[in-house]
């Protein structure tokens, strides 16, 4: 999964011969799993057309501040436009374009949204070379850089003139490569492996049968998204579920017993800088397993049951320089056990969920939760759901890990 998907993507096209190319672009971006919206100056039309952009992107392509509809002119909202986009690029940037970009002209509706835009802004600049060269070009770029606008350098090759240079707009994959890049080497959690478990896990009674519970995975295989979408390397061990996850940060290790788990979780954990156990691991297993079917000979029949290692436990017993993020499911006295469990397993967090919240807990796509620290500091959340607890959880320790 491209670290792109579910953003919100604004494609701003000026007048220039590589306007052609942006049909490809806007595919590449939807393909990536982006929401694409394009924004075009009156003269790029003449180019490519906004039917063709707006096929490819599903969505209406906007070039003027109004819309004629049914003879009622409608004002087309360059800040809406501006505020929706989670990244604005603007390609190819004619050398007129970034021209009234760096000097503050906003003469059509592409250059009031980069005006109204809040969010990265990146520009594609395509010209020709001289043009490329001249001073005046360069002022813009270097104008536009100190607003923090991120230039995607053109490149080198035939030009529509004829001539061969510097001011070929890069081509659409190398575009979609470089924002890329670019926001997966400013991403908070980048080159920091992080360590999941999830789910429930199953522990044998005989070949048929096994003693499980109700986790169904879905807040580890939430936190395991939200780490890589803060750009860190994820290691997700995971009990059976029927959560499904495909991003390229995230390996998935399936286990079914605590065994399992305990073995996968201690050959990351060395190299793990955070480690976040979410799994619902069973607290005992049969002393026994049969291995044969167990036949029901008798009116009632007892299994005896002996306690799996406490992963979490083991690793604060070991840590070093890991962030060690644990969870607590609680029934009664919430707020004193979860704080007794962060101190004898020795969590940097632990994360509680009171089993009296409605909607909190194991099965459903929501939880409300609380986070305490070994500071002893406790932030309360409001129900949510558990992509935004992930996220409320990934964000904290960012902050802590920064402090
Ligand atoms: N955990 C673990 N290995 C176990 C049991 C629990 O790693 N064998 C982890 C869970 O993933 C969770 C935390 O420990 O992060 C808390 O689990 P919980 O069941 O609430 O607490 P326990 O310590 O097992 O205590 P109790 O069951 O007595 O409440």
């Amino acid at each position: 999964m491209s670290i792109l998907s579910g953003k919100n993507i604004l494609l701003g096209i000026s007048a220039g011969i590589a306007a052609y190319k942006t049909a490809s672009l806007v595919r590449l971006f939807v393909k990536s799993g982006a929401h694409v919206k394009v924004v075009m100056t009156p003269s790029a039309k003449d180019f490519i057309t906004p039917l063709t952009l707006s096929t490819l992107s599903k969505n209406p392509v906007e070039s003027s501040f109004t819309n004629d509809q049914d003879d009622n002119e409608v004002w087309n909202n360059h800040v809406d436009l501006g505020l929706w986009a989670d990244y604005f690029i603007i390609a190819p940037a004619t050398a007129n374009t970034l021209s009234k970009m760096a000097n503050g002209i906003c003469d059509n509706l592409l250059l009031a949204t980069y005006l109204s835009a809040k969010c990265p802004v990146y520009f594609a600049p395509a010209m020709d070379l001289d043009m490329y060269k001249h001073q005046s070009t360069i002022n813009s770029f270097e104008k536009l850089k100190s607003f923090e606008n991120i230039m995607i350098p053109a490149t080198k090759g035939e030009l529509a003139s004829g001539l061969v240079g510097e001011g070929r707009m890069a081509e659409p994959e190398d575009i979609v490569t470089f924002i890329e890049n670019d926001i997966l080497d400013k991403l908070p959690l980048k080159n920091k492996n992080v360590l999941i478990t999830a789910g429930p896990t199953y522990e044998a009674i005989d070949p048929v049968r096994f003693i499980g519970n109700h986790s169904s995975g879905k807040m580890g295989f939430e936190i395991a998204k939200a780490a890589a979408n803060l750009g860190a390397e994820v290691t997700l061990i995971t009990g059976p579920t029927y959560q499904k996850i495909s991003h390229s940060l995230i390996h998935v290790i399936p286990v079914v017993s605590a065994k399992d788990m305990y073995d996968e979780v201690h050959k990351y954990f060395d190299t793990t800088d955070i480690a976040i156990l979410s799994a619902a691991v069973a607290d005992f297993r049969p002393k026994e397993v049969a291995l044969q079917k167990i036949k029901k000979k008798a009116d009632t029949f007892t299994l005896e049951l002996e306690r799996t290692q406490d992963i979490l436990a083991s690793l604060g017993a070991i840590k070093q320089q890991q962030y060690l993020v644990g969870f607590a499911l609680e029934t009664n006295n919430a707020l004193e056990n979860a704080k007794g469990k962060l101190k004898k397993k020795n969590l940097n967090l632990i994360v509680l969920n009171s089993l009296q919240d409605k909607g909190a807990g194991f099965k459903g796509d929501t939880n409300k939760v609380t986070f305490i620290d070994n500071k002893n500091a406790i932030t309360e959340f409001q129900l949510k759901s558990k992509t935004k607890v992930a996220e409320d959880l990934l964000n904290e320790i960012v902050k802590q890990i920064d402090a």
